[in-house]
């Protein structure tokens, strides 16, 4: 992977972006110690940056990939059709299945390939083809904000005053190419007044919760303690946490909703202690193809990231380790589902249908209000869907 520097340009929260050289990311694995930029060539390098961490969250690699198989699309534009569309294809595909819980991957290489595929009957040329996969690309990274907004406004009738908000993994700027989920509205009822104050679970094993959380909340000012992932039981006893909130890799029709490991055990401890548990996450992580969490794929990655810490060895040679990325929590243990079209109350597997029929929000489509201040339960009215 080319490793060029560039900090200038970039917005303190924005984690990709595409320029005419490439696709820059900010490098993820090197936070909160370096701030670097990645300058990314080719959809290969975007390929091994998605695999290896440096970009991640589920929406943030869906906008990588999309604007990866634009740039891609560019840089191959001067070949013949055939020969373009198959490389496009070839590209299109290791992107896709780069990493495979998150369904906003190929929700967004689809998008772009779709849109390629639409254009093919009027038979465009290479660089048309390359315009459209641009405009695209675009547009998701247009929508992605868009639909950071609307979460984070709509988070805010779940929020009371003075919340003590546990969160796990990282759902800020930086995992959505935008303005966050769980975290996102975390940061917005800050600034908002609210008042609150965060517990950060460090998640092992790659410290996503202590590294980028972490670093987002003391760049936003946002009052936070870091906690390990066992003490959350702990705090949940004592009566220290008022709701938890978290993001999504992919939510399945039924609602059960795929997460970062360890995000089943909170759900678990929050109901045995009646504390609320959210889940925020735009469109592009609904994957209502799946009846239920059971038909997720669990990406499994290497073992000795739990073997070792910050690349360390902690254990005895000859140790083996099981790496499960991912875990799913059942639709019963979730207490409300945050999207870009209203918060979503149980019975989830018929709200999440009825947000599908509603079709794609669009500003001001009336959708949601989020303006209305809910109940601890799920009670309030606001953005209910
Ligand atoms: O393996 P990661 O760091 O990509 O996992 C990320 C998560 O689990 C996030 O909570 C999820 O993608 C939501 S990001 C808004």
């Amino acid at each position: 992977m080319q490793a060029g520097t560039e900090g200038g340009g970039l917005g303190r929260t924005e984690s990709v972006r595409l320029t005419e050289e490439g696709v820059v990311i900010l490098d993820q694995r090197l936070l909160p110690g370096e701030e670097k930029y990645l300058r990314l060539t080719s959809a290969a390098e975007v390929v091994d940056a998605i695999r290896s961490l440096a970009v991640r969250g589920a929406p943030a690699i869906g906008v990588a990939a999309a604007f990866a198989l634009a740039h891609e699309a560019r840089r191959l534009s001067g070949l013949g059709r055939d020969e373009f569309l198959t490389r496009l294809q070839a590209a299109a595909s290791a992107l896709r299945s780069a990493r495979p819980t998150a369904v906003n991957l190929a929700w967004a290489v689809d998008r772009v390939m779709g849109r390629i595929g639409l254009a093919a009957g009027s038979d465009p040329g290479p660089r048309e083809m390359a315009d459209l996969a641009r405009e695209e690309a675009l547009a998701i990274y247009r929508e992605n904000l868009e639909m950071d907004m609307r979460i984070l406004s709509h988070a805010l009738e779940l929020i009371p005053d003075g919340a003590r908000i546990m969160t796990h993994c990282n759902a800020g700027p930086l995992a959505t190419a935008g303005y966050g989920t769980a975290l996102g509205a975390i940061i917005h009822a800050h600034r908002q007044g609210r008042g609150v104050s965060v517990w950060v679970d460090e998640t092992r094993p790659l410290l996503q919760g202590a590294r980028l959380t972490a670093w987002e909340l003391e760049k936003a000012g946002v009052p936070y303690r870091v906690i390990t992932d066992n003490m959350a039981g702990y705090l949940m006893s004592r009566g220290e946490v008022d709701l938890v909130v978290v993001g999504a890799d992919r939510i399945a029709a039924n609602g059960d909703v795929a997460n970062k490991i360890g995000t089943y055990s909170l759900a678990v401890l929050a109901r045995h202690h009646g504390v609320p548990f959210y889940v925020a996450a735009p469109r592009s992580t609904l994957d209502l193809t799946l009846p239920s969490g059971e038909h997720i794929v669990i990406e499994e990655r290497d073992e000795e990231e739990v073997l070792a810490v910050l690349g360390r060895r902690v254990t005895p040679a000859g140790a083996r380790a099981r790496n499960p990325a991912f875990d799913v929590t059942p639709a019963r243990l979730v207490s409300a589902i945050v999207t870009d079209g209203g918060v979503l109350y149980p019975p989830l597997d018929r709200a999440l249908a009825r947000l599908a029929g509603a079709g794609p929000a669009s500003p001001g489509d009336g959708m949601g209000g989020g303006a209305g201040r809910g109940e601890r339960n799920g009670t309030g009215g606001g953005g209910r869907v």
